[in-house]
């Protein structure tokens, strides 16, 4: 069994596209294998807290010197990381906001990209300690078209931090054109769904 862990940071519900897209990775990958198990975080209505300054002293502390209050500062960054550490795959709807990712999915990552649980500073600088391997699909919902383009904050910035902690193996599917009329959003949604199947399927070949 392995675990899959899925986070949506849509703000919307029903009409959330991305919600829709990794609606649909979640039903295909329990179709096709229903002996793993998927941990679902909707960081969209329940975002998780922004670190703050007790949350920074714990963290560049020593476990030994935590007191009372800074233990409980990191308590919810301990789990976030242990879950996300649990997880083989994991799947991320994030919408495109202003060109780059929504605040609640910065907020996540800012509780799990932590110095001494998730990336070490040494002599020769940065090392990531997330050593199991890990794949992370990310699907983006977007209103316009950012092929190869400078402002697109998301790709790029998603692969720095997510290598900076150790892990390469992103996949990325970009639905595209959404805000462009309905035929370009049905086309976009389309083969994204495509993709999405393609990635389940070749997982099995891993
Ligand atoms: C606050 C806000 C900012 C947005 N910024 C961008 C943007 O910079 N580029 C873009 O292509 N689309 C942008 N969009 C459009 C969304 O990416 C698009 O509607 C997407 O489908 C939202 O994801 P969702 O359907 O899962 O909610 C923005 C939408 C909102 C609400």
């Amino acid at each position: 069994m392995k675990h899959i862990l899925h986070l949506d940071s849509s703000p919307r519900g029903d009409r959330s596209l991305s919600r829709a897209l990794t609606a649909e990775f979640n039903r295909t990958w329990q179709q096709t294998y229903p002996e793993d198990k998927i941990i679902y975080r909707d960081l969209g209505h329940n975002p998780v807290p922004f670190i703050d300054e007790p949350w920074i002293a714990a963290a560049f502390s020593p476990a030994e010197q935590l007191t009372p209050e800074l233990k409980t500062a990191i308590e919810i960054s301990n789990e976030l990381i242990d879950e996300f550490l649990a997880a083989k795959v994991c799947v991320f709807g994030i919408p495109m906001y202003n060109y780059t990712i929504p605040a609640n999915f910065k907020a996540y990552i800012d509780q799990i990209v932590r110095v001494g649980r998730t990336f070490a500073v040494t002599s020769n600088g940065y090392e990531g300690l997330v050593k199991d391997k890990k794949k992370i699909l990310v699907i983006t919902t977007r209103g316009g078209s950012y092929a190869n383009h400078p402002l697109d904050f998301q790709e790029p910035y998603l692969q720095a931090i997510f290598e900076l902690i150790g892990i390469t193996d992103l996949t990325f599917i970009h639905a595209e054109n959404l805000a462009m009329g309905q035929e370009a959003r049905q086309q976009s949604l389309a083969d994204a769904r495509k993709v999405i199947q393609q990635f389940i399927s070749a997982f099995a070949a891993c």
